[in-house]
């Protein structure tokens, strides 16, 4: 049966744990469905690990909807989640010109940076039928406005803003969250207030779901963020035995562990 955000819910519904990893072509795509990953990202991070960029910036649509279509050949089964990349939602035009050809591409959802400003959107994608993860604290796509790869939500401030966006978005129909490099506590206390699961990266085991870059999680980082867990090391054969270390590690609550929150 392919997951479907319905049986996203009902995981968070059950309090079963669920991963997601990113994939980019079919070779991978296949591997990590078939591993039992539960959704796979086609996330603009393939600007930093296919294209050698030293951010999301430069990544286009068109390349998004090329990777999609690749991944979306290789899946078994998985929930595909594409992301919108740089300056995609920037009006609604934009956002539903980029939705209608990710979705064309075979993505299931898409996945937008932001805030409570995508509240709108939001509304309308679903209405159209697009069900829409918000990534909210460190969105790499807003590197520059931030001044570097910083945690978010730390200050009481920003820990409300935080809050009360998810809030919002969880009432436009948001179907997912990502929340990267969140503070474990305000993750907790955001997955627990919000009816849509969310997915942690740098975030908390409290989470619904955990989402890792592929390439990070395959130890082929020389730099790896404190999140990351590389899971070769643990793998019962090669590559795949990586995968499903993962999605056992992640199911059963070992993955994420203090050390890698913040
Ligand atoms: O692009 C990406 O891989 C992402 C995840 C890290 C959440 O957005
Ligand atoms: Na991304």
């Amino acid at each position: 049966m392919p997951v479907t955000i319905r049986t996203l819910k009902k995981r968070k519904d059950d309090g079963e744990k669920f991963s997601v990893l990113t994939a980019y072509d079919a070779t991978f795509s296949r591997l990590i469905s078939e591993a039992g990953v539960d959704a796979i990202l086609i996330g603009d991070s393939l600007g930093n690990v296919i294209q050698g960029q030293d951010s999301t910036v430069p990544v286009t649509l068109e390349q998004m909807v090329y990777h999609t279509e690749c991944v979306a050949r290789g899946n078994q089964g998985s929930l595909i989640i594409a992301d919108v990349p740089f300056m995609g939602a920037a009006t609604l035009e934009s956002t539903l010109d980029a939705a209608t050809a990710l979705m064309q591409a075979g993505a299931n959802v898409i996945k937008l940076e932001g805030g409570a400003w995508l509240a709108d959107a939001i509304t309308v994608l679903k209405r159209n039928g697009v069900p829409v993860c918000a990534h909210m604290g460190l969105t790499p796509q807003s590197v520059n406005a931030f001044g570097g790869y910083r945690v978010q939500g730390k200050d009481e401030a920003g820990a409300r803003e935080l809050l009360d966006a998810a809030y919002t978005l969880d009432r436009a129909g948001a179907a997912l969250f990502v929340l990267e490099c969140v503070p474990r506590t305000l993750s907790a206390e955001i997955t627990a207030a919000v009816e849509a699961p969310v997915i942690g990266i740098g975030a908390a085991p409290e989470c619904d779901g955990q989402v890792l870059v592929m390439h990070d999680m395959l130890g082929l980082n020389p730099r790896p963020a404190r999140f990351v867990k590389d899971f070769m090391a643990e793998s019962d054969g090669g590559v795949a035995g990586a995968f499903r270390a993962y999605h056992e590690a992640v199911k059963s609550g070992r993955f994420p562990a203090d050390e890698h929150c913040f």
